[in-house]
Protein backbone atom coordinates (compact mmCIF):
# COMPACT_ATOMS: atom_id res chain seq x y z
CA UNK A 1 0.00 0.00 0.00
CA UNK A 2 1.45 3.59 -1.09
CA UNK A 3 2.13 5.78 1.86
CA UNK A 4 -0.48 7.88 2.99
CA UNK A 5 -0.59 11.22 2.09
CA UNK A 6 -3.41 12.66 4.28
CA UNK A 7 -5.00 11.65 7.18
CA UNK A 8 -8.12 10.29 5.44
CA UNK A 9 -5.75 8.07 3.86
CA UNK A 10 -4.40 7.10 7.27
CA UNK A 11 -8.12 6.26 8.30
CA UNK A 12 -8.05 3.76 5.00
CA UNK A 13 -4.95 2.17 6.11
CA UNK A 14 -5.88 1.86 9.41
CA UNK A 15 -9.29 0.22 8.73
CA UNK A 16 -7.67 -2.21 6.76
CA UNK A 17 -5.56 -3.24 9.91
CA UNK A 18 -8.11 -3.24 12.11
CA UNK A 19 -10.76 -5.46 13.61
CA UNK A 20 -14.59 -3.84 12.23
CA UNK A 21 -16.01 -3.87 15.78
CA UNK A 22 -12.29 -1.50 16.83
CA UNK A 23 -12.86 0.11 13.59
CA UNK A 24 -16.30 1.29 14.34
CA UNK A 25 -15.68 1.90 17.96
CA UNK A 26 -13.00 4.62 17.12
CA UNK A 27 -14.65 5.68 14.08
CA UNK A 28 -18.38 5.89 15.03
CA UNK A 29 -20.31 8.50 16.69
CA UNK A 30 -23.92 9.07 18.58
CA UNK A 31 -27.24 7.80 16.70
CA UNK A 32 -27.08 9.15 13.11
CA UNK A 33 -23.76 10.86 13.69
CA UNK A 34 -24.26 14.32 12.39
CA UNK A 35 -22.28 15.80 14.69
CA UNK A 36 -19.69 13.40 13.41
CA UNK A 37 -20.07 14.77 9.88
CA UNK A 38 -20.78 18.48 11.04
CA UNK A 39 -17.71 18.46 12.89
CA UNK A 40 -15.74 18.29 9.81
CA UNK A 41 -17.72 19.99 7.75
CA UNK A 42 -18.12 23.19 10.01
CA UNK A 43 -14.48 23.73 9.39
CA UNK A 44 -14.69 22.96 5.74
CA UNK A 45 -16.95 25.28 5.04
CA UNK A 46 -14.92 28.21 6.65
CA UNK A 47 -13.34 29.88 3.66
CA UNK A 48 -9.78 31.71 4.37
CA UNK A 49 -8.82 35.48 3.33
CA UNK A 50 -5.34 34.26 2.51
CA UNK A 51 -3.09 37.49 2.59
CA UNK A 52 -0.46 38.02 -0.66
CA UNK A 53 3.04 38.95 -0.81
CA UNK A 54 4.19 38.19 2.29
CA UNK A 55 7.58 37.01 2.19
CA UNK A 56 6.87 33.47 3.86
CA UNK A 57 10.28 31.88 2.93
CA UNK A 58 10.82 31.44 6.48
CA UNK A 59 8.35 30.05 8.86
CA UNK A 60 8.13 29.05 12.37
CA UNK A 61 5.15 26.98 13.79
CA UNK A 62 6.13 26.86 17.53
CA UNK A 63 3.64 27.89 20.01
CA UNK A 64 2.73 26.86 24.01
CA UNK A 65 -0.13 25.99 26.11
CA UNK A 66 0.39 26.52 29.97
CA UNK A 67 3.94 26.90 29.61
CA UNK A 68 4.40 23.51 27.77
CA UNK A 69 6.36 24.66 24.19
CA UNK A 70 4.83 23.11 21.25
CA UNK A 71 6.45 22.27 18.13
CA UNK A 72 2.74 23.34 16.55
CA UNK A 73 -0.21 24.35 18.22
CA UNK A 74 -1.64 20.63 18.47
CA UNK A 75 -1.99 18.87 21.34
CA UNK A 76 -3.49 14.78 21.73
CA UNK A 77 -7.61 14.45 22.78
CA UNK A 78 -7.81 11.99 24.79
CA UNK A 79 -8.80 8.66 23.28
CA UNK A 80 -9.56 5.21 24.79
CA UNK A 81 -7.91 1.76 24.69
CA UNK A 82 -4.78 2.16 21.90
CA UNK A 83 -3.85 -1.36 22.66
CA UNK A 84 -6.57 -2.21 20.21
CA UNK A 85 -4.92 0.02 17.80
CA UNK A 86 -1.23 -1.29 18.70
CA UNK A 87 0.50 -4.08 20.62
CA UNK A 88 2.42 -1.24 22.55
CA UNK A 89 -0.59 1.18 22.90
CA UNK A 90 -0.32 4.33 24.80
CA UNK A 91 3.36 4.07 25.24
CA UNK A 92 3.97 4.44 21.60
CA UNK A 93 1.84 7.22 21.40
CA UNK A 94 3.38 8.59 24.04
CA UNK A 95 7.11 8.05 22.53
CA UNK A 96 5.55 9.79 19.31
CA UNK A 97 4.21 12.51 20.82
CA UNK A 98 7.53 13.16 22.85
CA UNK A 99 9.30 12.85 19.49
CA UNK A 100 7.12 15.28 17.61
CA UNK A 101 7.18 17.78 20.02
CA UNK A 102 3.44 18.02 20.88
CA UNK A 103 1.44 17.08 24.47
CA UNK A 104 -0.58 14.13 24.71
CA UNK A 105 -3.77 13.61 26.54
CA UNK A 106 -3.83 10.34 28.40
CA UNK A 107 -7.16 8.89 28.81
CA UNK A 108 -8.29 7.55 31.96
CA UNK A 109 -9.50 4.55 29.76
CA UNK A 110 -6.16 3.67 29.28
CA UNK A 111 -4.85 0.35 28.13
CA UNK A 112 -1.63 0.81 29.93
CA UNK A 113 -1.25 2.14 33.08
CA UNK A 114 0.00 5.92 33.35
CA UNK A 115 3.19 5.32 35.24
CA UNK A 116 4.24 3.07 32.38
CA UNK A 117 2.69 5.45 29.45
CA UNK A 118 4.95 8.33 31.51
CA UNK A 119 7.76 6.15 32.06
CA UNK A 120 7.77 5.48 27.69
CA UNK A 121 8.29 8.87 26.89
CA UNK A 122 10.14 11.13 30.44
CA UNK A 123 10.67 14.40 28.42
CA UNK A 124 6.98 14.58 27.21
CA UNK A 125 4.81 16.90 28.28
CA UNK A 126 1.12 15.35 29.30
CA UNK A 127 -2.09 15.61 30.75
CA UNK A 128 -4.27 12.96 32.40
CA UNK A 129 -7.92 12.93 31.43
CA UNK A 130 -10.52 12.40 34.54
CA UNK A 131 -14.28 10.99 34.39
CA UNK A 132 -15.55 12.27 37.70
CA UNK A 133 -16.45 9.35 39.56
CA UNK A 134 -19.43 9.58 42.49
CA UNK A 135 -17.04 6.97 44.32
CA UNK A 136 -14.94 10.13 45.01
CA UNK A 137 -11.98 7.95 46.12
CA UNK A 138 -11.32 6.42 42.68
CA UNK A 139 -10.63 10.08 40.99
CA UNK A 140 -8.93 10.79 44.08
CA UNK A 141 -6.48 7.53 43.30
CA UNK A 142 -6.42 8.79 39.78
CA UNK A 143 -5.66 12.52 40.13
CA UNK A 144 -3.19 11.73 43.01
CA UNK A 145 -1.47 8.73 40.72
CA UNK A 146 -1.36 11.44 37.52
CA UNK A 147 0.28 14.02 39.89
CA UNK A 148 3.29 11.49 41.14
CA UNK A 149 3.86 10.32 37.63
CA UNK A 150 4.42 14.19 36.11
CA UNK A 151 1.33 14.49 34.60
CA UNK A 152 1.26 18.59 34.70
CA UNK A 153 -2.94 19.26 34.15
CA UNK A 154 -6.36 17.08 34.68
CA UNK A 155 -8.75 17.50 31.94
CA UNK A 156 -11.90 16.73 33.38
CA UNK A 157 -14.59 15.58 30.60
CA UNK A 158 -17.92 17.59 31.47
CA UNK A 159 -20.26 16.21 28.18
CA UNK A 160 -20.35 12.64 28.86
CA UNK A 161 -22.81 12.23 32.32
CA UNK A 162 -23.92 9.50 30.43
CA UNK A 163 -22.48 7.47 27.56
CA UNK A 164 -24.12 8.69 24.42
CA UNK A 165 -26.08 5.97 22.11
CA UNK A 166 -23.56 4.57 19.51
CA UNK A 167 -25.33 2.11 17.16
CA UNK A 168 -21.99 0.63 15.56
CA UNK A 169 -21.13 -0.64 19.03
CA UNK A 170 -24.57 -2.21 20.07
CA UNK A 171 -24.81 -3.94 16.51
CA UNK A 172 -21.42 -5.83 16.60
CA UNK A 173 -22.04 -5.71 19.72
CA UNK A 174 -18.07 -4.36 20.87
CA UNK A 175 -16.45 -5.83 23.57
CA UNK A 176 -13.00 -4.79 24.78
CA UNK A 177 -10.71 -7.65 23.37
CA UNK A 178 -9.16 -10.72 25.29
CA UNK A 179 -6.10 -9.23 26.83
CA UNK A 180 -6.78 -5.55 26.51
CA UNK A 181 -8.10 -3.74 29.79
CA UNK A 182 -8.85 -0.64 30.72
CA UNK A 183 -6.17 -0.87 33.62
CA UNK A 184 -6.99 1.85 35.79
CA UNK A 185 -10.32 0.26 36.81
CA UNK A 186 -10.34 -2.54 38.58
CA UNK A 187 -14.11 -3.89 37.30
CA UNK A 188 -14.52 -5.90 33.95
CA UNK A 189 -17.22 -4.57 32.39
CA UNK A 190 -19.81 -6.60 30.86
CA UNK A 191 -19.27 -7.61 27.19
CA UNK A 192 -22.26 -5.93 25.62
CA UNK A 193 -25.89 -5.26 26.26
CA UNK A 194 -28.53 -4.34 23.90
CA UNK A 195 -28.49 -0.66 24.95
CA UNK A 196 -25.94 -0.37 26.22
CA UNK A 197 -21.95 -0.37 25.03
CA UNK A 198 -19.24 -1.69 27.97
CA UNK A 199 -17.46 1.68 27.90
CA UNK A 200 -21.11 2.70 29.75
CA UNK A 201 -19.01 0.92 33.31
CA UNK A 202 -16.36 3.99 33.28
CA UNK A 203 -17.97 6.58 32.05
CA UNK A 204 -21.42 6.66 33.28
CA UNK A 205 -21.87 9.84 36.46
CA UNK A 206 -25.25 10.96 35.90
CA UNK A 207 -24.78 13.22 38.73
CA UNK A 208 -21.90 15.16 37.85
CA UNK A 209 -22.11 18.36 38.73
CA UNK A 210 -20.27 21.91 39.24
CA UNK A 211 -20.10 21.28 42.80
CA UNK A 212 -17.95 17.97 41.37
CA UNK A 213 -15.80 20.53 39.30
CA UNK A 214 -15.23 22.10 43.04
CA UNK A 215 -13.95 19.02 44.43
CA UNK A 216 -11.61 17.82 41.33
CA UNK A 217 -10.44 21.41 41.95
CA UNK A 218 -9.57 21.01 45.78
CA UNK A 219 -8.40 17.57 45.41
CA UNK A 220 -6.29 18.61 42.67
CA UNK A 221 -2.86 19.57 43.12
CA UNK A 222 -2.78 20.02 39.63
CA UNK A 223 -4.07 22.89 37.24
CA UNK A 224 -8.02 21.60 36.14
CA UNK A 225 -8.91 22.23 32.29
CA UNK A 226 -12.90 21.46 31.66
CA UNK A 227 -13.49 19.26 28.05
CA UNK A 228 -16.89 19.32 26.56
CA UNK A 229 -17.65 23.03 26.87
CA UNK A 230 -19.61 24.83 23.60
CA UNK A 231 -21.50 27.55 25.33
CA UNK A 232 -20.23 30.96 26.23
CA UNK A 233 -21.96 30.59 29.77
CA UNK A 234 -20.81 27.16 30.83
CA UNK A 235 -17.32 28.90 29.59
CA UNK A 236 -17.91 31.46 32.43
CA UNK A 237 -19.05 29.37 34.65
CA UNK A 238 -15.79 27.11 34.54
CA UNK A 239 -13.74 30.30 34.80
CA UNK A 240 -15.13 31.40 38.10
CA UNK A 241 -14.42 28.08 38.97
CA UNK A 242 -10.89 28.54 38.47
CA UNK A 243 -10.10 26.61 35.69
CA UNK A 244 -6.85 27.02 33.82
CA UNK A 245 -8.38 26.15 30.32
CA UNK A 246 -11.65 25.68 27.76
CA UNK A 247 -11.58 22.91 25.66
CA UNK A 248 -14.33 23.17 23.33
CA UNK A 249 -15.42 19.57 22.28
CA UNK A 250 -18.54 17.55 21.67
CA UNK A 251 -16.64 14.33 22.36
CA UNK A 252 -15.76 13.80 18.46
CA UNK A 253 -19.70 13.64 18.10
CA UNK A 254 -19.99 10.51 20.48
CA UNK A 255 -22.30 11.95 22.78
CA UNK A 256 -24.91 13.91 21.95
CA UNK A 257 -25.69 13.92 18.40
CA UNK A 258 -26.52 16.93 16.45
CA UNK A 259 -24.74 19.12 19.06
CA UNK A 260 -22.97 22.19 17.57
CA UNK A 261 -20.10 21.53 15.45
CA UNK A 262 -17.24 22.60 17.84
CA UNK A 263 -16.06 25.14 14.61
CA UNK A 264 -19.23 27.46 15.22
CA UNK A 265 -18.87 27.35 19.23
CA UNK A 266 -15.35 28.13 19.43
CA UNK A 267 -16.07 31.92 18.71
CA UNK A 268 -18.55 32.20 21.37
CA UNK A 269 -15.80 30.68 24.08
CA UNK A 270 -13.21 32.28 22.91
CA UNK A 271 -14.79 35.89 23.78
CA UNK A 272 -16.15 34.10 27.08
CA UNK A 273 -12.37 33.43 27.84
CA UNK A 274 -11.85 36.65 27.36
CA UNK A 275 -7.76 35.71 26.73
CA UNK A 276 -7.48 34.73 30.58
CA UNK A 277 -7.08 30.86 30.00
CA UNK A 278 -6.17 28.84 26.37
CA UNK A 279 -8.92 27.27 24.54
CA UNK A 280 -8.16 24.08 22.91
CA UNK A 281 -10.62 22.61 20.11
CA UNK A 282 -11.51 19.27 18.85
CA UNK A 283 -13.46 17.96 16.24
CA UNK A 284 -13.05 17.18 12.90
CA UNK A 285 -9.52 18.75 12.87
CA UNK A 286 -8.07 16.62 9.97
CA UNK A 287 -5.82 19.20 7.54
CA UNK A 288 -3.63 21.67 8.44
CA UNK A 289 -6.14 24.65 7.33
CA UNK A 290 -8.24 23.43 9.73
CA UNK A 291 -5.63 23.99 12.40
CA UNK A 292 -4.91 27.55 11.20
CA UNK A 293 -9.07 28.22 10.91
CA UNK A 294 -9.30 27.29 14.64
CA UNK A 295 -6.32 29.21 15.74
CA UNK A 296 -7.40 32.41 13.25
CA UNK A 297 -10.51 32.24 15.52
CA UNK A 298 -8.61 32.26 18.68
CA UNK A 299 -7.94 28.69 19.68
CA UNK A 300 -4.34 28.52 21.47
CA UNK A 301 -4.40 24.73 20.35
CA UNK A 302 -6.33 22.26 18.08
CA UNK A 303 -6.33 18.40 19.60
CA UNK A 304 -6.91 15.57 17.69
CA UNK A 305 -8.45 12.18 18.59
CA UNK A 306 -9.10 9.90 15.81
CA UNK A 307 -5.87 10.87 13.76
CA UNK A 308 -3.79 9.52 16.26
CA UNK A 309 -5.04 6.26 16.33
CA UNK A 310 -5.01 5.82 12.67
CA UNK A 311 -1.13 6.36 12.62
CA UNK A 312 -1.05 4.33 15.90
CA UNK A 313 -3.07 1.24 13.82
CA UNK A 314 -1.01 1.72 10.07
CA UNK A 315 2.42 2.13 12.42
CA UNK A 316 2.78 2.08 15.73
CA UNK A 317 4.85 5.24 17.40
CA UNK A 318 6.59 5.99 13.55
CA UNK A 319 2.53 5.96 12.17
CA UNK A 320 1.58 8.69 15.20
CA UNK A 321 4.85 10.56 14.36
CA UNK A 322 4.36 10.57 10.68
CA UNK A 323 0.50 11.72 11.23
CA UNK A 324 1.90 14.58 13.47
CA UNK A 325 4.44 15.68 10.97
CA UNK A 326 2.10 15.01 8.26
CA UNK A 327 -0.13 17.93 9.51
CA UNK A 328 2.68 19.92 10.97
CA UNK A 329 3.46 20.29 7.31
CA UNK A 330 0.15 21.03 6.03
CA UNK A 331 0.03 23.42 8.54
CA UNK A 332 3.41 25.01 7.59
CA UNK A 333 2.21 25.14 3.64
CA UNK A 334 -1.18 27.07 5.03
CA UNK A 335 0.71 29.46 6.78
CA UNK A 336 3.09 30.17 3.75
CA UNK A 337 -0.24 30.14 1.35
CA UNK A 338 -2.04 32.61 3.99
CA UNK A 339 0.69 34.87 4.60
CA UNK A 340 1.47 34.01 8.13
CA UNK A 341 5.19 33.52 9.40
CA UNK A 342 4.78 32.50 13.08
CA UNK A 343 1.45 31.43 14.88
CA UNK A 344 1.25 34.98 16.49
CA UNK A 345 0.51 36.39 13.17
CA UNK A 346 -2.44 34.05 12.46
CA UNK A 347 -5.40 36.39 13.52
CA UNK A 348 -8.96 36.76 12.56
CA UNK A 349 -8.56 38.64 9.36
CA UNK A 350 -7.97 35.41 7.89
CA UNK A 351 -11.63 34.00 7.92
CA UNK A 352 -14.03 35.54 5.92
C1 LIG B 1 -14.65 7.37 25.52
O1 LIG B 1 -14.42 8.46 25.98
C2 LIG B 1 -15.42 7.20 24.35
O2 LIG B 1 -15.84 8.22 23.76
O3 LIG B 1 -15.64 6.05 23.96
Amino acid sequence: MPEPLNVDEFEAAARARLTEPVYDYYAGGAEDEVTVRENRAAFQRIGLRYRVLVDVSERDTTSSILGTPLSFPVILAPTALHRMAHAEGEAATARAAAAAGVLMTLSSISSTPMEDVAAAAPGGAKWFQLYHYSNREISEELISRAHVAGYEAIVLTADAPLLGRRERDLRHPFAIPDGIEAVHFKIRPRTSGVNDSPLSDFLNQPSINWTDLEWVHAASPLPVLVKGIVRADDAKRALDEGCAGIWVSNHGGRQLDTSIPTASALPEIVAAAEGRVPVIVDGGIRRGTDILKALAMGATAAAIGRPQLWGLAVGGQVGVEKVLELLREELSLAMALAGCRTIGEIDASLIA
